[in-house]
């Protein structure tokens, strides 16, 4: 037994460190070791539990009572605010939008066979699109300003009785910025159409940052929520919270059936049995914290990002995209200054692993009006980052002037060689074994922890996205083949 955990810890010493805020993408350290032991040792004592059957066992109802309490306070949210645990924010955004077609179907009986639409800005999270594929919605991204904000008369004028619902987020993923939650929410109520606000990434820090305007379930016009007790709730992996604005539109979430010859399956989730470990984690941490504990969190996290922030301005070259608030910021080529002066964020993110920093590359995205939101480089703020904060802002100027003025990845050449092999026109897509030589062509077959990714982000904001999707798709599906 001793044996099989020492290979285990053999194979996670190649793992990114999870603790310390050196990964900025990922993993949400609180930098406080109590609140790792407090979890583990309630994830231990739930762990043979099934949240199948809240009757069978009861402990499973109570953690769920209190969590979607502690989050519809959190929230402002009324008598009229209820919800679920779901397995974390993609599980959550799924259901919002299944709620809002069924709903949409059932009051659109003249629709039938017909695809409602998804509406939100593009900078969205992508489990957004994942929800439209598989519930059939068609997904219709509002295109946004370059520094990431959207204009809300957008959003609006999209608004027609085939949406089924807008989605809007606190903040965005990609850049940080809050949606104009207010207008949009306003505008969507007096249509009668759906408001979501995708708040998986900053529903446990924006409850408690400073100077925000509304967003949450004081908003008349938003229907549901979605926050991640996984993220900045900091539990383990495999927990998240929806809450919704009337019990209509949580039942719409419930799958059950008695035509079956087995025990009578209710499922208020995607899944059926689960996990209540992280539940429970969720549940000890969310008690012991309390909101005062979630603020001081917070409060290290604004500290954070104020230190950041002001090391960004003192780059030459390096600019923040837009204007973020909460723990998310996006870095930038500063194209106000002459090209030997400009940092690129790939360039800076492959230079600062050196350092012992990973932060995160995002591809330059054009969206359906063609404006093009420019690659950058994300950074996750968290709490225990604040304990380091000057030695990663040493390392972020320090790295910065390592690459100052070497220009951006430039895979124009292989995408146009793969373009060539006729991949991406006409819908043509690699199958798995071309893939699998392309990627090897690109000499991207390979991948670790430590590998410089600004080539290869580079050649996925070149070729096709059905081309690098099945790229991407095949690196992954081959980690995990047997050897
Ligand atoms: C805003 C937002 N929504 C949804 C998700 C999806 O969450 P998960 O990765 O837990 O499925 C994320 C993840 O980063 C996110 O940032």
């Amino acid at each position: 037994m001793t044996d099989v955990l020492e290979r285990l810890r053999r194979l996670r010493a190649d793992d990114a460190p999870t603790h310390g805020g050196h990964v900025l993408s990922y993993v949400y350290d609180s930098g406080r070791p109590e609140l790792d032991e407090l979890a583990d040792a309630a994830a231990q004592l739930a762990r043979p539990l099934n949240g199948l059957d809240p009757t069978v066992f009861p402990s499973i109802a109570a953690m769920e009572r209190d969590l979607i309490g502690f989050a519809k306070r959190m929230l402002h949210g009324g008598r009229a605010i209820i919800g679920s645990i779901t397995s974390g924010g993609t599980e959550s955004c799924l259901l919002a939008v299944k709620v809002a077609r069924d709903l949409w179907r059932e009051a659109h009986p003249e629709a039938a066979g017909l695809r409602p639409r998804l509406v939100g800005p593009s900078t969205v999270h992508a489990a957004f699109q994942k929800a439209a594929l598989l519930f059939d919605l068609e997904w219709d991204p509002v295109p946004c300003a370059p520094d990431g904000t959207v204009d809300p008369a957008d959003v609006v004028a999209r608004m027609d009785a085939d949406v089924a619902m807008i989605v809007v987020s606190a903040p965005a993923y990609p850049t940080g910025v809050l949606d104009p939650v207010r207008q949009v929410a306003a505008a969507a109520f007096e249509r009668g159409i759906p408001c979501h606000v995708d708040a998986c990434f900053g529903g446990f820090v924006l409850p408690w940052w400073p100077g925000l305007p509304r967003w949450d379930f004081r908003v008349r016009g938003v229907t549901s929520i979605s926050a991640d007790l996984h993220k900045f709730g900091y539990a383990p992996k495999g927990v998240s919270v929806l809450l919704h604005r009337g019990r209509r539109r949580r039942r719409a979430q419930f799958f059950a059936t008695t035509r079956w010859a087995g025990y009578p399956v209710v499922n208020p989730t995607l899944l059926g049995s689960r996990s209540a470990s992280p539940l429970a984690a969720a549940w000890a941490i969310t008690q012991h914290l309390g909101d005062s504990g979630y603020a001081e969190l917070t409060a290290s996290i604004h500290r954070t990002a104020t230190a950041v922030r002001a090391t960004i301005a003192e780059i030459t070259g390096l600019t923040v995209l837009g204007d973020p608030v909460g723990p998310a910021i996006a870095v930038i080529a500063d194209e106000s200054v002459p090209e030997a002066d400009r940092v690129d964020p790939h360039r800076l993110a492959d230079a600062l692993v050196a350092y012992g920093w990973k932060i995160q590359h995002q591809p330059g995205f054009v969206q359906t009006d063609g404006v093009r939101l420019p690659h950058s480089a994300h950074l996750t703020l968290t709490p225990a980052l604040e304990q380091g904060i000057e030695q990663f802002t040493g390392a972020l100027a320090a790295a910065s002037d390592s690459v100052r003025g070497v220009p951006r990845a430039d895979a124009r050449a292989l995408a146009a060689s793969m373009r060539a092999l006729g991949y991406g026109e006409n819908g043509r897509v690699p199958g798995p074994k071309a893939a699998w030589t392309l990627l090897k062509l690109a000499g991207a077959a390979k991948v670790s922890a430590d590998q410089p990714l600004a080539t290869l982000m580079a050649l996925i904001e070149q070729l096709p996205a059905p081309v690098a999707e099945a790229l991407l798709s095949e690196l992954l599906a081959r980690l995990s083949d047997p050897r």
